[in-house]
């Protein structure tokens, strides 16, 4: 979210104050050297602003669960530190010296309340385990868990070795498909629409409103038909703003469900 621009207005108002408290003993005597005023205006009004807007998106519920919540007090919490630094920042500069320390005590509770709401924030919009994911990836294609594809970060069969024997069957290129870009919301811990994806089962019994996959026939199959709507349909699967499945994993989705939609075991 742009609104997330006062993030760097506080690392800039931490940068000042760091600054001026380094250089005091120099510029004890003379007129403050930066004034940061105008930076914390803009910081409390933004922050103020990330948080109703943030507010007004979990609205929707794109995303939901308890990564939301977290990140959402947090941020209230930042916009509410903001605005109390702009508020002790003005009675310091209309000469009160006392409230320099309780503001810049603010401002960094605000810069330490940052790290754990953008940590929460990231997690909300990548997914879990986003940070971590490409190590994992590479440990598991070292067991040799992985084809050479996926642990490359390469779309999954895009470059599929030559020779029957060398490729994985399409089942297991089909779910590894589903794993990297449904189950975040369609999995154990989250079941969005109803729908968990993370087993043959689970698919089989389909969402909210009912079966998702009928065998041999994508066409006639929701799962296929929503990743195949155009991006900016609001039905289209991954949702706006997640990764969308590349043209060859929906392939293997379609082959998959062409024969059979068996489980990859
Ligand atoms: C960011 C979370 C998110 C991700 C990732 C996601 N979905 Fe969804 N999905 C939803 C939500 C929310 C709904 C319910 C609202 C709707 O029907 O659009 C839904 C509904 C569905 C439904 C309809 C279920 C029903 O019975 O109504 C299907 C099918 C589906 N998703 C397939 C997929 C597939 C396939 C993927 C991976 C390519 C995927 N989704 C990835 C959030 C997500």
């Amino acid at each position: 979210m742009v609104l997330h621009l006062p993030i760097g207005l506080l690392a800039a108002l931490g940068a000042v104050e760091v600054w001026s408290v380094l250089t005091r003993p120099a510029a004890e005597t003379r007129r403050e050297p930066v004034s940061p005023t105008l930076l914390v205006v803009l910081a409390a009004v933004g922050a103020a602003g990330a948080a109703a807007s943030g507010l007004i998106l979990s609205l929707e519920d794109q995303y939901g669960g308890s990564v939301l919540q977290l990140h959402q007090w947090l941020g209230i919490a930042l916009a509410g530190l903001a605005v109390l630094a702009l508020g002790l920042h003005l009675v310091h500069r209309a000469g009160r010296p006392k409230f320099r320390a309780p503001y810049r005590a603010c401002v960094a509770l605000a810069l330490a309340v940052m790290i754990p709401a953008g940590h929460f924030g990231a997690k909300m919009t990548h997914g879990k385990g986003f940070l971590t994911e490409p190590l994992t990836r590479s440990r598991a294609a070292r067991a040799g868990l992985l084809s050479a594809d996926s642990a490359a970060g390469r779309p999954v069969g895009a470059s599929a070795p030559e020779g029957p024997s060398e490729q994985p069957p399409t089942a297991r290129l089909a779910f590894a498909a589903l794993e990297a870009r449904c189950f975040s919301c369609h999995g154990a811990r989250k079941q969005k629409g109803g729908l968990r994806l993370d087993s043959i089962e689970h698919i089989l019994a389909g969402g909210d409103n009912g079966p998702v996959v009928v065998a041999t026939s994508p066409e006639q199959s929701e799962m296929y038909i929503r990743i195949t709507l155009p991006a900016e349909d609001e039905y289209h699967m991954p949702p706006e703003g997640r990764t969308p499945l590349t043209d060859a994993e929906i392939d293997v989705i379609r082959r998959w469900i062409e024969q059979g939609a068996k489980d990859p075991a």
